[in-house]
């Protein structure tokens, strides 16, 4: 075990550890612009950051993360930058499965997949299929993802199921999101300063605790998600109900 890692566990003693932790990896666009770079490096360096917190999260008993990587509002992007981001997840794709594989990390895609380019779709599944027996950590990536996209195809394969409404609750909707074999996530981590959660999860985080720093995406590594952690230890999580005074 490394020293960093010895000392970061040791931070972590006794603290709870939350079994999912969605993601919404924001900033890349602005910390390259600060660096006089174009958006596009931006978001080479957070492709290179998720490694980082990807690794930092395994190593704290993190068991799933959800990565906001591409949203159905996204495609609104230019031409340009949306066909660098397509670039990046091929690459990254390529480049990291064998390596993610190694690791046991289950890859998992949530989004729709109309709209995707098919050999990239292919890819995705081909990864998907690949990884599908590892359980060190299962790392969804929400790509091509709207949280009320999600939601419309929920109720759209409920209605072709044929269930009668009566037969419909809040379970049956869970069980029909792209997340179904997923408990929701405890916490949900946005970098770079902006509150809001742009149709992610919009469902499954009515309870999460949010987590918001303005520290932009390529900076915020294992240092991040060890501080979004503790910061979770802070909160007292209610549900509706009140705290008992002892
Ligand atoms: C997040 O960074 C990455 C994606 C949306 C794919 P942004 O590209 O949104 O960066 P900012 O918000 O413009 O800084
Ligand atoms: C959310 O970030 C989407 C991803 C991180 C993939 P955006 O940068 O697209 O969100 P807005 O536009 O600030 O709401
Ligand atoms: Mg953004």
């Amino acid at each position: 075990m490394s020293e960093q890692s010895a000392s970061d566990r040791a931070a972590l003693d006794g603290m709870k550890v939350p079994y999912h932790i969605g993601i919404i990896m924001d900033g890349n666009g602005r910390w390259a612009k600060e660096r006089g770079l174009p958006r596009a490096m931006g978001h080479r360096e957070g492709a290179e950051a998720l490694k980082q917190v990807m690794e930092a999260a395994a190593d704290f008993g993190v068991k799933e993360l959800t990565i906001y990587a591409f949203s159905t509002e996204n495609w609104s992007r230019p031409p340009q930058e949306v066909k660098h981001l397509m670039m990046l997840l091929d690459y990254f794709l390529e480049r990291e499965l064998r390596r993610f594989d190694e690791q046991g990390v289950q890859l998992r895609h949530i989004g729709r997949r109309e709209g995707v380019e098919p050999k990239r779709l292919a890819r995705i599944q081909e990864a998907v299929a690949l990884t599908a027996n590892n359980d060190r950590l299962i790392l969804n990536v929400a790509f091509n993802y709207g949280g009320r996209a999600e939601i419309v195809d929920a109720i759209r394969a409920i209605c072709k199921a044929g269930l009668s409404p009566d037969e419909i609750d809040e379970e049956t909707i869970s069980e029909h999101l792209y997340t179904y074999r997923s408990p929701d996530p405890e916490l949900i981590v946005r970098t770079s300063g902006e509150f809001r959660l742009s149709n992610f999860l919009i469902w499954q985080a009515s309870y999460a605790e949010v987590y918001i720093t303005d520290v932009y995406w390529p900076d915020f590594g294992r240092e991040g998600l060890l501080k979004a952690i503790l910061a979770y230890n802070e909160r007292e999580r209610r549900y509706g109900g009140v705290t008992v005074e002892s």
